[in-house]
């Protein structure tokens, strides 16, 4: 990746009568930055930001969000073009090289992903250790990272080959992995990928198919899938694509740094949020009891959310949920489920929420999250896969900027320092001297 920040003079900092100049940097949008790589080296101090709410970790060109607008750009088209327009396999090209494929391109890239779909014969015994009742992101957390140890000629971060192989394998088993994580909870059999199917329709048939008959594969369930895809593909230095970063930074293979991910993703602050998400509206049940838990969300001391709604960037609607509400109601109606229960109580907390002056005062609006969970239970998704199917989507935005960090000229192993407040030193007390 070439850096392409341009300086914009500098900033002073000024602590105990002495100043010090920092320099700042402009990106191509979006807020300056003010440069601390030599901070303590000049001054002895560190700086302090628990959750990094007021700090860049890298350069990027992936993906740009507008928190305030509620604006997201993946290479610089807005999400709901891509979704409106695009594939998820062009949105996986356009992440990873930066523009949109032409067709050529896109054909070559199509053919590389569909032949990596299949699974190394051996690896499906790996679901046999787990229990059938094994969360499936606890599947996925296992299998993923043991891809080292199947496919480990393209493990090598040094070799661009390697990269773009592992990259490929790994963009094309997700699926396969996540259906089988599926299949394997049900006791069903392991459903194989086939070639001539697309993306979205391989996964469906993957994960529904049953061999006792033939499967036809829903177009609008599919492309509903498709645009699910898209929406989950990246969102710029989240808490699990940090965590891809930082593992990738030591040097470990991409398999590994893609397990460390899925890990972080699973946490119900990220991507379990929509598994969350739906069991709270289940646990609502009805529109009567939507205020009670509105007024609950309200009290800090009760410890609940309302779990879909808030964002660290997003003080405005996440442009991604107003696409998932969409999609929403064109998969209700198209399994003949509009009178699903759930839906009259998001959309009536939706409602309450966007009025309410707490949640307008604390910039809380729904994100991709609330309507996601209504819409993969009438798909036919069990709730437990939820966050494998984020998984699955979010696998090419962890890779794009994986490649992007390994391939930055500034970009060294993370380690982050602290302020300490423990015991300072003090003596090795023998055990008769204890009290
Ligand atoms: C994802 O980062 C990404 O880009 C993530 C993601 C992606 O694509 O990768 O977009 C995917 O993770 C979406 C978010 C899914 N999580 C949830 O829906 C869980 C519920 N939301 C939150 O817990 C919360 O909003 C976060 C975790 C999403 C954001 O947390 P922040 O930025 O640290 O905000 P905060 O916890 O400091 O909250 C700010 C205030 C607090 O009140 P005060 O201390 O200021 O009085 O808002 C309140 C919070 O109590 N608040 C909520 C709330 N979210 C925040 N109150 C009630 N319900 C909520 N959902």
């Amino acid at each position: 990746m070439e850096n392409k920040v341009k300086p914009n003079g500098n900033a002073t900092l000024t602590v105990g009568g002495k100043s010090t100049e920092l320099p700042v940097y402009s990106g191509s949008v979006g807020p300056d930055v003010v440069d601390i790589g030599k901070l303590y080296a000049q001054t002895g101090m560190f700086t302090l930001d628990p959750g990094f709410t007021s700090t860049a970790s890298c350069e990027s060109q992936i993906t740009y969000i507008d928190g305030d607008q509620g604006i997201l750009l993946h290479r610089g088209y807005p999400i709901d073009q891509l979704a409106e327009n695009s594939s998820f396999l062009e949105v996986c090209y356009l992440l990873l090289h930066g523009e949109l494929p032409n067709a050529k391109q896109s054909k070559d890239f199509v053919d590389a992903i569909t032949r990596h779909t299949m699974l190394h014969a051996q690896f499906d015994r790996f679901f046999e250790g787990f229990r059938r009742d094994a969360h499936p992101m606890a599947i996925m957390c296992g299998t993923v990272g043991a891809l080292s140890a199947f496919y480990h000629d393209s493990t090598d971060i040094n070799d661009p080959a390697q990269r773009t192989i592992a990259s490929h394998r790994m963009i094309a088993k997700m699926p396969t992995i996540a259906a089988r994580a599926f299949k394997y909870s049900t006791g069903q059999p392991f459903i194989s990928p086939r070639n001539e199917l697309d993306f979205a329709s391989n996964f469906l048939r993957m994960s529904f198919a049953v061999p006792a008959e033939d499967y036809k594969v829903n177009p609008v369930l599919a492309r509903a899938m498709d645009r699910i895809f898209i929406l989950h593909a990246d969102h710029e230095q989240n808490a699990s694509t940090s965590t891809v970063r930082l593992a990738g930074s030591s040097g470990a293979n991409p398999f590994a740094c893609i397990a460390a991910g899925i890990a972080c993703l699973w946490g119900p602050s990220h991507g379990g949020a929509n598994e969350a998400a739906l069991q709270m509206l289940q646990e609502i049940g009805t529109v009567d009891r939507v205020p009670e838990f509105v007024k609950k969300a309200k009290d800090k001391s009760s410890g609940f959310r309302l779990m879909g709604f808030g964002h660290r960037v997003y003080k405005n609607y996440d442009p991604r949920a107003k696409v998932m509400q969409k999609t929403c109601h064109e998969v209700l109606k198209e399994v003949g489920h509009e009178a699903d229960p759930l839906l009259p109580v998001a959309v009536e907390l939706e409602r309450i929420a966007l009025q309410d002056e707490y949640f307008i005062e604390k910039k809380l609006y729904p994100n991709i999250d609330f309507y996601s969970g209504i819409t993969l239970k009438a798909m036919g998704f069990p709730t437990s896969m939820f966050t494998v199917l984020f998984a699955l989507a979010r696998t090419v935005g962890w890779i794009a900027q994986w490649q992007e960090m390994i391939t930055d000229p500034t970009q060294r192993i993370g380690r982050p320092r602290q302020v300490y407040t423990g015991a300072t030193q003090r003596d090795y007390v023998p055990m008769a001297q204890r009290k």
